[in-house]
């Protein structure tokens, strides 16, 4: 997919609708075509599920990157990992937000909705958005996390 193309998919578990349903406003406006496959209920629902699907719209090619969220951000981002070709780092703070773009290429990002207010949530999907990769010293270190793959 051409780095150009803005479409992500957002998805998460019954923990963190509102937040992820904020998060979605907030990066349409920024210009993103956002593919956001739910769920829309509270009612309880398993995180590896929803970490899965979205890992694979993202593995496939069909969006160029990922949100995903459950109430610490951990058990989606291990489910997301699961997925030949994701990099998914949970971030609390910006700058790992921007670091895991620029050093790690990471291609989702993982929230935890019960740790994170939506203010700062907002501003560490602006920064995970904002950087790019590196490239560099950084590219043969994601090749080897890719090998770890085959
Ligand atoms: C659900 O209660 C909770 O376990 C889940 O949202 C997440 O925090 C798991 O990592």
């Amino acid at each position: 997919m051409p780095a150009e193309i803005k479409r992500i998919v957002l998805s998460s578990d019954h923990t963190a609708i509102t937040l992820r349903q904020a998060i979605a406003g907030h990066v349409e406006g920024r210009g993103w075509d956002v593919v956001d496959i739910g769920p829309t209920t509270l009612e309880s629902t398993p995180y590896p599920r929803h970490g899965e699907a979205a890992a694979r719209r993202v593995a496939s090619g069909d969006c160029r990157l990922g949100i995903i969220l459950c109430g610490t951000g951990q058990g989606i981002m291990m489910a997301a990992n699961k997925v030949r070709g994701i990099r998914c780092g949970v971030c609390a703070d910006t700058f790992s937000a921007r670091m895991i773009r620029q050093h790690n290429d990471a291609n989702m990002l993982a929230l935890g909705a019960r740790v994170l207010g939506e203010g700062l949530a907002i501003d560490i999907v602006d920064a995970f958005l904002g950087a790019g990769f590196d490239g560099g010293r950084h590219a043969p270190r994601v090749e080897m996390i890719r090998a770890l793959e085959s």
